[in-house]
């Protein structure tokens, strides 16, 4: 019996999408309904340990030190599968069996955050972009980066955006990098208001969009919103972006709140906080706001108004805390130190 393990760690950053992605028109491949746009959070990030153990009989997953079951442990060790699907490497005999997910060898999958995870920030983009990039990486699996970020969507939808850096597109298979991350030097501000699980996750969420009546006045609009926001990106226009991202954020949740079952992610806060967003840029300051599926709001802003956005943003009512971060770079593997 081969007793050899295979080993590999990759970092990915999070990603906030400027035009959302909601919806799939192929739900078990992740293909969505609509484009997206978005950029990389470089100061969040996630480092995942893959390693291949012949000794192990099933796959053992930890997240931030604590042992992942259920639907989450499911979930990445379906991922794993379609991932050793992609290897050839001989020394895995999977004899008469022809499906490499059955024989694999099981691992032993070490994830951690540099951010604190049920906080309005997309783990699982990070999660599964790292994730993707280590397991293949561990397996010998060689593939463009174009590539990865296609096998990253099959784990979450949103992770195929953390595989390139900076400012990113995603058109149906996989995402592409549009601008470095020294082009724009946006911030994110993310007013926490609720750490609370989110009731109905993304998923979920996706499969519902088609019962909202508004989804398909959304997705034929996403063309418009998609150039207004490429065209904000590649001339720095903060006034442009902040038309269309908050117009694309709430078309979104608009979507979401009507659809069946209905899900009102929002708090009181919520609200305030875009609010006072809007106060602010009424006042001179170049900020807005984007939602993803909960209550917490991302207060995009040019790095020169970060300072009075974060004093702001911190004094109101209901806000627990603030995070923050600027533009990222491409998901990469780390070399191991032998
Ligand atoms: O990748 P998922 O399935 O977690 O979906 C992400 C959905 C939003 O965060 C709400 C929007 C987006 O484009 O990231």
């Amino acid at each position: 019996m081969n007793t050899q393990t295979r080993k590999a760690t990759a970092l990915a950053f999070p990603n906030i999408a400027l035009i959302k992605y909601w919806g799939n028109r192929d739900q078990s491949l992740r293909l969505p309904s609509n484009d997206s746009l978005s950029f990389n959070l470089g100061d969040l990030r996630t480092t995942t340990t893959v390693e291949f153990d012949p000794l192990l009989t099933r796959d053992e997953v930890s997240i931030d030190g604590y042992k992942v079951s259920a639907q989450a442990y499911e979930r990445v060790a379906h991922h794993l599968d379609r991932l050793a699907d992609y290897s050839d490497i001989a020394e895995i005999d999977c004899g008469e069996r022809r499906d490499m997910s059955e024989c694999r060898p099981r691992a032993r999958v070490i994830s951690n955050n540099t951010f604190p995870m049920g906080v309005g920030i997309a783990s699982s983009a990070s999660g599964f972009a790292a994730l993707t990039l280590a397991a293949c990486a561990a397996l010998g699996i060689k593939k463009s980066e174009s590539e990865l970020s296609g096998l990253a969507r099959l784990g979450s939808g949103s992770a195929c955006r953390s595989v390139p850096g900076g400012f990113v597109a995603w058109h149906d298979g996989y995402a592409v990098s549009i601008a470095p991350p020294a082009h724009w030097p946006l911030m994110d501000v993310i007013a926490v208001v609720s750490r609370a699980h989110k009731a109905v996750g993304s998923t979920e969420g996706h499969a519902m969009a088609d019962n909202s009546p508004l989804q398909a006045a959304r997705l034929s609009d996403t063309q418009r919103r998609i150039r207004q926001c490429e065209e904000a990106i590649a001339n720095t226009n903060f006034t442009l972006l902040a038309e269309v991202i908050e117009q694309d954020a709430l078309l979104m949740h608009g979507v979401i709140m009507t659809s069946q079952p209905s899900v009102l992610y929002w708090e009181p806060a919520t609200l305030s906080v875009m609010r006072a967003v809007r106060e602010l840029r009424e006042d001179g300051l170049p900020v807005a706001f984007s939602i993803d599926a909960g209550p917490n709001v991302h207060c995009i802003c040019e790095a020169h108004a970060l300072k009075q956005v974060k004093q702001a943003i911190r004094q109101i009512e209901g806000v627990l805390e603030v995070i923050e971060s600027g533009v990222g770079g491409p998901a990469t593997v780390i070399p191991h130190q032998s």
